[in-house]
């Protein structure tokens, strides 16, 4: 066994977005969504019995979030990545809630009170339905409400935040939303996906410099990232022409925008000629969801975003594992590998476990299992902490991995 040690004020933790959690966004586009009858359609096409698509109370942690901050405390988290939602910041157009700022104050005062580092997400895949109303994201000239938006958080909340997050994974929320149809406003357009992607990346560039000058803290985004591998004949071909686009595109547009980089890693694609062979050729394990797991790909990713010369957080990692028998492997193989890019030059700073607790996976509802802490929701929502997290607690708490 090795002891392998990470860097001194080293940040560790995990990360949640406000949709997935709060529960009640009633303001939101995936709320209304949710019951429509659009998405009744597209669910017919799902099979799965055991998933409840609606988010409803979600895990409560509008109301529960000191709970929720404490347990991350215990597990000796020093950091913690969660959002805010802007439906509720601005519920109508230009009316700004003073409910939701108090309880957005509450929300960071806890965090800080339990001596969490704090990375702010301001946009993770839902948006305010008036916003939807005139055309969301697609339209260029819209990015003025969000900027707006953005100006009044950080004067409102910038005390709190230490780390900003403009938008997560831009061009995940495009494809979903406007690509593949299985996000709210399930729109089939690859030109609209792609309009959104830029514009998504102007919205970037131009909020960074309003939350530096405001509050003078580090600005990046969640960029998700895959550790892309060729396969076959030609697949070298395909290889960098799917790396292109799924990891450079929106990160060479961005980066001069971000003081450091936040990367998201859950994929790893073989790629042939003929498209994709799901997660690998060989037989890597799965997740709950058939997510095979590649920590390997971890290392060339951080070492490939090492290019740009920025800190590095792991803004995102994790698996769904109802049962909790490959989580604690899962986390240590990947911190291997964090080490690994590390050893080999990498400026990676921090690593945020997805997700802290159970909650809302988007289209696939609630039985996709992330959490660190189980959310017993047959018994009123209960928190229960799954053995893996007791494992991650030991690697926080000693800032070292025994591997
Ligand atoms: C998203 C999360 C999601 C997770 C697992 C990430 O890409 O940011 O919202 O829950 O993947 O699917």
């Amino acid at each position: 066994m090795q002891i392998l040690k990470f860097p001194e004020g080293f940040l560790w933790g995990a990360a949640s977005s406000a949709y997935q959690t709060e529960g009640n966004n009633t303001n939101a586009d995936w709320w209304i969504w949710e019951k429509s009858q659009k998405r009744a359609e597209f669910l017919k096409t799902r099979q799965n019995p055991a998933a409840q698509y609606i988010s409803g109370v979600a895990t409560d942690f509008y109301h529960r979030f000191d709970e929720d901050f404490s347990l991350a405390h215990q597990l000796n988290h020093n950091a913690s990545r969660f959002g805010i939602e802007w439906s509720r910041i601005e519920p109508k157009e230009g009316m700004f809630s003073e409910e939701a700022f108090d309880t957005y104050e509450k929300i960071l005062q806890s965090a800080k009170f339990h001596n969490l580092t704090v990375f702010l997400t301001l946009h993770h895949f839902t948006c305010p339905v008036w916003f939807m109303q005139k055309g969301g994201f697609a339209k260029k000239q819209n990015l003025e409400y969000y900027l707006r938006y953005v100006k009044v958080v950080a004067e409102r909340l910038g005390e709190y935040v230490d780390f900003w997050m403009t938008f997560n994974e831009p061009e995940v929320y495009a494809t979903h939303a406007y690509f593949l149809g299985i996000f709210p406003p399930q729109i089939k357009s690859a030109f609209t996906a792609f309009k959104v992607v830029n514009n998504l990346i102007a919205g970037h560039n131009r909020a960074a410099p309003i939350l530096k000058q405001i509050t003078g803290k580090p600005v990046s985004m969640a960029f998700h990232l895959s550790d892309l591998q060729p396969a076959g004949p030609l697949g070298g071909l395909v290889k960098n022409l799917a790396h292109y686009l799924a990891n450079e595109y929106i990160l060479r547009r961005t980066v001069d925008a971000c003081d450091y980089i936040g990367v998201n890693y859950y994929e790893h694609h073989h790629l042939t000629l003929f498209g994709f062979r799901k997660h690998s050729h060989t037989s890597h394990d799965a997740t709950d969801m058939g997510w095979g797991i590649h920590p390997e790909g971890l290392e060339r990713v951080l070492l490939y975003v090492q290019k740009y010369n920025k800190p590095i957080y792991v803004s995102e990692n994790g698996l769904a594992d109802s049962k909790d028998i490959k989580r604690e492997r899962y986390i240590k193989d990947h911190l291997y590998y964090v080490h690994q890019a590390i050893q080999k030059g990498a400026d990676v700073r921090g690593y945020l476990y997805w997700s802290l607790t159970d909650n809302f996976e988007w289209q696939h509802g609630f039985w996709p299992r992330f959490g660190l802490i189980e959310i017993d929701r047959e018994d009123l929502l209960r928190r229960k902490i799954r053995p893996s997290a007791l494992a991650y607690a030991k690697v926080c708490k000693e800032n070292q991995l025994e591997y």
